[in-house]
């Protein structure tokens, strides 16, 4: 009912009277009333005269379904969205909902994670107000061997989406940042739930800067936000809903092709491409040229001999060498 309400608010640029509202709803003013005060806690501003009724001056700044639906152009992604101010890990929260979601393209978004999870088993700081914190989960009817591929495909979405709605140069440091001017913007965490031959499901995560001053010291050497770039701030709910678009497109095609589609937009965005990298992975450690995207989405490398090899995503972080490329 609350919901129904502000959208009536919305929808209108004047004054609507609670009478009008309680007779359109069915419900008693006294509820009108009670519905009005949730909505000015959560931070909607509504001005209430006597002889006029209510009208919606200011929206939050946040991320719940309510503001995200009208930019919304997706079929199922995004169409169920929880929205939290705080969480432990939106990866995490999805792993336990999906023993009960049956579907995919739940989308949990957060303002705040007191437990956010990087690659590696790093920490991923998400301050509130700033930043995005939005997990995914997925059903793709694929062998877990071809689930690693999605992470670059949410990570040339995510440039497309930024890419239009800013104007900036975005990049994909293989497989899992996207950084811009040298510095990292976003990351991106996958998560698999398996069996030998089949795929569960999946959570995509994505953590991205958007408007945030600074960074804490032990960051602010390698992290970028938006804000910090351009100098100026951008509205997260059309950045949310702008990656999801782009996502669910994405997503549909990776599940007809595979991650063939996908190859040119990887090498045309890599920062990687011509840099001399260094590869850090189980047991091995090793420097090297980033020579090219392989036709399975893996980093073709050369070796000081001149031979080339090929670098799954697994467990590998990468490098940047010469011209800093964050780690
Ligand atoms: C990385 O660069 O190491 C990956 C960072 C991924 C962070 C996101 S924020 C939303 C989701 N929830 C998490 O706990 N982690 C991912």
């Amino acid at each position: 009912m609350k919901d129904i309400i502000l959208d009536f608010l919305r929808n209108s640029d004047d004054f609507v009277s609670g009478e009008d509202i309680s007779r359109e709803l069915n419900v008693s003013r006294a509820a009108v009333w009670k519905y009005i005060k949730q909505l000015r806690s959560e931070g909607y501003v509504i001005e209430s005269f006597s002889k006029k009724g209510y009208r919606l001056v200011e929206r939050p700044d946040i991320l719940n379904y309510e503001e995200i639906k009208d930019l919304l152009s997706t079929n199922y992604i995004g169409r169920n969205l929880e929205y939290f101010e705080t969480i432990g890990s939106t990866n995490d929260y999805i792993k336990k909902a999906a023993e009960n979601f049956r579907g995919e393209g739940l989308v949990v978004i957060a303002e705040e994670q007191t437990s956010g999870k990087g690659r590696m088993g790093r920490r991923w700081v998400t301050k509130k107000g700033d930043a995005l914190a939005m997990s995914i989960l997925l059903r793709p009817d694929i062998s877990p061997y071809t689930a690693p591929s999605i992470t670059p495909v949410l990570a040339v979405s995510i440039v497309k989406a930024l890419n239009n709605l800013t104007g900036y140069n975005l990049g994909i440091k293989w497989p899992n940042d996207i950084v811009l001017n040298s510095k990292k913007l976003c990351g991106i965490l996958t998560e698999m739930n398996a069996e030998m031959d089949r795929v569960n499901y999946i959570v995509i995560g994505c953590g991205m800067n958007i408007n945030q001053e600074a960074f804490d010291d032990e960051i602010s050497g390698v992290a970028t936000s938006l804000r910090q770039y351009g100098n100026k701030s951008f509205d997260r709910k059309e950045i949310a809903a702008e990656v999801l678009n782009e996502f669910e497109k994405a997503y549909e095609l990776f599940k007809r092709e595979g991650i063939a589609p996908f190859i040119e937009d990887l090498k045309k965005y890599s920062v990687l491409i011509g840099k001399r990298v260094k590869i850090s992975g189980i047991g091995e450690s090793f420097e090297a040229e980033a020579v090219d995207i392989d036709r399975d989405g893996s980093l073709l490398v050369k070796l000081e001999g001149g031979e080339i090899k090929k670098v799954l995503s697994g467990d590998v972080s990468v490098r940047g060498l010469y011209g800093y490329i964050p780690d």
